[in-house]
């Protein structure tokens, strides 16, 4: 998490660079910070809260200078407080620096420089790189001799970027595991954790491979392995995915992403022939499958694993990438593992595929965001293509993933499956008046569940974790014949209870769970094609194959959670405590 972004150019770099860091809120927004070269002197600004308020003091008193770094964050160690936002000054105030990832030995290091008199302005990992580089260049260093001294010293994950008093030409770039890349401009070059933040200025990007030092001029760039070998730059230019995102006519970014939907899924099936036919073989092939995601691409995944082995005949695993270590043991040459991320950053999904790949496991990613991490980790990837998903809450990335999965299993990409399901949702998404009434009195509730079955199940956990992140309520998804295991004792008058129940086989028993809860006095909304006297509101799905109700149903629970949010006046975009790629452990 975290975005930074660092310039050199003939121009004033300050508006330029807040303009950058909007782009890389996605990946955090507790605080915000910018340090521009003026004057001979590394000038700072940080603020708490999201980039507009680093954006309105900057604007009060802005920097003139045409180098600079600056970082919008996700706190890992350190609260959210101005102290503890980037970017970070050494002892003298002549390296600043800037960080994504996490500095797991900062504690030692933090000691052992205090002991040799380094002053500590803040709580944060980060800053013990700032110190770190001011001593090894003070001790007669080159640029790139102190960086890799610093690569050595430094253990965990982490893409930095150093800005310095006394090298008013030069950024050193330093990553390893953490994106990074550089964008190759008419005299200036712009080192961030994503294009998007340079995709106006120049298409031409360098993507530094792990373990990179780069030395960064505004004309010329050398990257080096942290062993200092030099390595050969590849520019590439960077595909129209890249484009950068448009509200158009809507509040959100979250509400125009859940009405995309029922366009962009035809695209999952634009797939080259290649890449799925060797989807499918591989999929034979392995003895073992283990599909490893986390969040909503979990949820979409135990759609995955229910489709593959409805379609296909395979049993495959469903593993938390957070916990794949516990299958680990298993990942060897007879074995795939799918690697399932919108982002293609997630930490733990990216260490698994690593993992794998070391074992002799072929590693196939589905991706949204291209390129990324994993699928550089992967031997083969198939993309959504479903355009970038800018809202932190996961929702076309979620319905692609599970269509995708469905066109796998068949072992087909039939084009007429597109267009039922886009007839379905866009039925369903007149509900939408309807859903934002609901909302009133759901968001009024202490505890929401969901329950599902079979296929539904994936799709209750999906709506409850929608609800949390996006309005900060306790939700909770359940299997449906769970609920009396435990979770009925939760159930008092007026507990709201989302039954989502199409008339598939599981729809009798389903229902029946339904009115249990409700003799109990919970409050029943039903998420069915068929009414029931049971329900006290009813959401009408439309009539589809039955593999195809959970992509249907997922719908209406993520206009839920979206108009719930906005009653309770709720950051929809930017969910608190949240970000778009979760880039640590
Ligand atoms: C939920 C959400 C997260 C992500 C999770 C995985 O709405 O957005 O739970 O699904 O962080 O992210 P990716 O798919 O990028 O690996």
């Amino acid at each position: 998490m975290c975005g930074i972004i660092g310039i050199l150019s003939d121009y004033p770099v300050g508006d330029y660079l807040i303009e950058g860091l909007k782009r890389l809120e996605y990946r955090g927004y507790d605080s915000a910070g910018i340090a521009v070269l003026q004057d001979h002197k590394i000038q700072v600004l940080r603020t708490v809260g999201a980039v507009n308020k680093l954006e309105q003091s900057y604007a009060a008193s802005p920097f003139v200078g045409n180098v600079g770094i600056a970082h919008t964050r996700w706190a890992t160690h350190g609260g959210v407080s101005e102290k503890n936002a980037h970017p970070h000054l050494s002892c003298k105030g002549d390296v600043a620096v800037i960080h994504n990832g996490i500095i797991q030995n900062y504690s030692e290091l933090r000691q052992r420089l205090q002991n040799n008199g380094h002053i500590f302005r803040s709580d944060t990992d980060t800053e013990v790189a700032a110190h770190l580089l001011e001593d090894e260049l003070g001790s007669g260093k080159s640029l790139l001799q102190a960086a890799i001294a610093i690569a050595k010293e430094l253990r965990g994950e982490y893409a930095l970027v150093f800005m310095l008093k006394d090298f008013p030409d030069k950024m050193i770039a330093i990553r390893k595991s953490s994106p990074l890349l550089i964008g190759v401009g008419q005299n200036e070059n712009i080192v961030s954790s994503d294009a998007l933040a340079f995709l106006d200025k120049t298409n031409r990007a360098i993507f530094l491979e792990d373990e990179s030092i780069a030395i960064i001029g505004k004309k010329d760039i050398e990257v080096y392995t942290f062993s200092g070998q030099r390595r050969k730059l590849h520019a590439i230019e960077l595909a129209a995915e890249f484009s950068l995102p448009d509200k158009e006519s809507y509040e959100h970014f979250t509400i125009k992403e859940i009405h995309e939907q029922p366009e962009v899924i035809a695209k999952v099936l634009e797939q080259e022939p290649g890449s799925f036919t060797l989807f499918r073989k591989e999929i034979e092939r392995a003895k073992r499958i283990f599909i490893v995601a986390a969040g909503s691409s979990f949820h979409a995944s135990l759609l995955g694993r229910s489709y593959l082995s409805e379609y296909a005949g395979i049993y495959s695993d469903v593993v938390l990438a957070s916990e794949y270590k516990s299958v680990a043991k298993w990942f060897d040459d007879d074995c795939l593992i799918l690697c399932v991320s919108q982002s293609g950053e997630t930490m733990d999904v990216i260490e698994a595929a690593k993992t794998a790949k070391q074992n002799g496991a072929t590693v196939i990613s589905i991706v949204n965001r291209s390129p990324s991490t994993l699928e550089k980790t992967s031997d083969a990837v198939v993309r959504l293509n479903i355009g970038a998903e800018v809202g932190v809450a996961a929702t076309k990335s979620f319905t692609a993933q599970a269509f995708l999965f469905y066109a796998v299993a068949k072992g087909n990409m039939q084009a007429h499956d597109a267009v039922e399901l886009k007839g379905a949702m866009t039925e369903v998404l007149r509900h939408e008046a309807m859903i934002a009434k609901l909302s009133d009195i759901i968001s009024r509730s202490k505890d929401v569940y969901y329950l599902g079955r079979g296929l539904n199940y994936a799709i209750a956990l999906e709506g409850a974790l929608k609800l949390k992140e996006l309005a900060y309520m306790h939700a909770e998804g359940l299997a449906a014949g769970e609920l009396k295991h435990g979770p009925l004792a939760l159930i008092e008058k007026g507990t709201p209870l989302f039954l989502i129940n199409p008339e598939d086989d599981t729809y009798e028993e389903t229902l029946s769970n339904g009115v249990e809860v409700k003799s109990r006095g919970g409050m029943l909304i039903g998420l069915s094609t068929k009414p029931s006297v049971h329900y006290d509101f009813f959401v009408r799905l439309p009539e589809v194959r039955r593999e195809f109700y959970p992509i249907v149903e997922s719908i209406p629970l993520q206009l839920l959670a979206y108009y719930s949010a906005k009653v309770l006046n709720k950051d929809v975009d930017r969910p608190r405590n949240l970000a778009k790629s979760v880039t640590v452990k």
